[in-house]
């Protein structure tokens, strides 16, 4: 699938807002991921306040992107889920999901880890006054890219990473 294979991460954007029906789409496409024993165990903050976007940069010395960005997409993991052992995976589709379809729409974004138990967790679960029934698991930048060719193609393809019936 070609949206696959040029998506990348961008981490410059256009001084122009996300139209509310493509903002509508990623949560869409995000919570269309599958999902351990199909628990669902996402929610989400979108932030689209300039003010907010400032001080969200401040999770994590690799955020400096966000004050420019459009929006930034917090992944939530609710806690106490069917299956617990699952849930990151459940998260990581539902992240990659909303990264291709931004991608699909013409937009930019970075996935930035939060990490479980971690400062950066702390740090935005104080900002947003996090309830313990959800933990953050990811932050997204989304904007328009500024380079309009910044979603492209590397090779990462690597035969020696394939095993065929044995390791
Ligand atoms: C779990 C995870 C955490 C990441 N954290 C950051 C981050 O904190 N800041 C950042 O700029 N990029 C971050 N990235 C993006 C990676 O640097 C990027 O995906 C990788 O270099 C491959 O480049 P590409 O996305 O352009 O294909 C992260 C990606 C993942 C999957």
């Amino acid at each position: 699938m070609e949206i696959i294979f040029n998506r990348r991460s961008v981490r410059k954007y256009q001084d122009r807002p996300v139209e509310a029906d493509k903002v509508d789409r990623l949560m869409r496409a995000a919570m269309q991921a599958p999902s351990a024993t199909n628990q669902q165990p996402w929610e989400f903050i979108v932030i689209d306040d300039r003010e907010t976007l400032v001080k969200l940069a401040d999770f994590s010395p690799y955020a400096k992107m966000l004050p420019g960005a459009a929006l930034g997409v917090i992944v939530l993991e609710k806690q106490n889920m069917r299956a617990p052992l699952f849930t990151e995976q459940d998260l990581g589709a539902a992240t990659q999901n909303l990264l291709l379809q931004a991608a699909f729409e013409g937009l930019g974004t970075v996935w930035m880890g939060v990490g479980r138990g971690s400062e950066r967790e702390a740090f935005l679960t104080e900002m947003f006054s996090l309830p313990e029934s959800v933990k953050p698991f990811a932050v997204i930048a989304v904007g328009y890219p500024e380079d309009e060719n910044a979603n492209k193609f590397v090779d990462r393809y690597d035969e020696t990473r394939v095993h065929y019936n044995k390791y």
